[in-house]
């Protein structure tokens, strides 16, 4: 358990406009006070994140999305209702307290209610909203434990709350409803098929096409080493030849890359030392989709 002294020194220190780290149920995030722009404005210098990125803004209950959303369409009601506190963020046309600088200029916002003890009580006693992305270096793999988040932040955030290792382990399923049919922007931890379930219809990933060839997407999530993607069943003869031209090589299996061991296996193979990582594609149900998405990703070309 986290003690409640802990949880008041968070509290105070995003009243002051500090950065303080707290865990989540997907990945730890680097929280600020969403109402203090120059708060909202460290955490893009601490992650070296581009202005024009937006932040997910997290509540402790559904009852403050009216504060924060301009509109509240059917389909989000349903999914709030529904899934919060949960893996699940949802894009809304952002009321007029919602700072720019949070939404990156833009006339939405993205909303989340974690599902995280921790995380839950400082949200609770702080009130308001705190914005929080993922608390690593920008492109870099996603911290999924207190450690993580020292490693790659050290004293650039003011506090860390440990909440031990986050029990989803990939970001929240971010969903726009802002406007018509609601699409996925995001595979995360609240899986396509409880979606489509819960709303009664398909529900579009956007931008997925059928193959998405290397080095087309921009590169993010991505450890030091190289990582490829190889089709199950082709590890061992990819290893072989990358290791005949001298080439330092890690395998991972089929259980490293299950989506709550994903990043801290990618973070275990560059502390390795490898050049290489190579992973067996998982299949793209269920968590599958977002494990697929953040390895595609990671190997992009940089
Ligand atoms: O699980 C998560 O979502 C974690 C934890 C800490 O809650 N947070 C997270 O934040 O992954 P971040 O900043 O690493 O990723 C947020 C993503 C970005 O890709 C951003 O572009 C998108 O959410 N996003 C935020 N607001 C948006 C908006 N208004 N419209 C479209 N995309 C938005
Ligand atoms: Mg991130």
């Amino acid at each position: 358990m986290t003690d409640p002294l802990d949880i008041r020194k968070a509290v105070d220190l995003l009243r002051r406009g500090g950065l303080v780290a707290f865990p989540t149920e997907t990945v730890y995030g680097l929280g600020a006070d969403a109402d203090n722009d120059q708060a909202l404005k460290a955490i893009f210098r601490v992650k070296g994140r581009p202005e024009t990125h937006p932040l997910i803004i997290h509540l402790h209950q559904m009852e403050q999305l009216q504060d924060w959303a301009a509109s509240i369409p059917d389909p989000a009601k349903k999914l709030a209702e529904r899934f919060w506190p949960g893996p699940l963020t949802l894009i809304l046309r952002k009321a007029s307290r919602v700072s720019r600088v949070a939404t990156g200029g833009q006339e939405t916002v993205g909303l989340r209610v974690p599902d995280h003890p921790v995380a839950l009580s400082l949200l609770r006693e702080f009130a308001g909203g705190v914005a929080a992305p993922s608390a690593n270096r920008f492109g870099k793999v996603s911290p999924t434990t207190a450690e993580h988040v020292r490693q790659d932040l050290g004293s650039d955030v003011d506090f860390v709350l440990d909440g031990g290792p986050c029990s989803i382990g990939v970001e929240s399923t971010i969903v726009d409803v802002s406007s018509g049919d609601p699409v996925i922007l995001r595979p995360g931890g609240l899986t396509r098929e409880r979606l489509e379930e819960a709303l009664g219809r398909p529900v579009p990933v956007k931008g997925a096409g059928p193959v998405r060839v290397s080095g087309q997407l921009e590169s993010h999530y991505a450890p030091r080493a190289e990582v490829l993607i190889v089709r199950p069943g082709e590890e061992e003869e990819r290893a072989t030849e990358l290791r005949s031209k001298g080439r330092k090589v890690v395998v991972l299996r089929e259980k490293d890359v299950e989506a709550r061991e994903l990043y801290a296996s990618l973070r275990r193979a560059d502390e390795s030392g490898v050049d290489v990582i190579i992973v067996p594609l998982p299949d793209t149900v269920g968590l599958g989709l977002a494990v697929a998405d953040r390895l595609q990703k990671a190997a992009a070309r940089r």
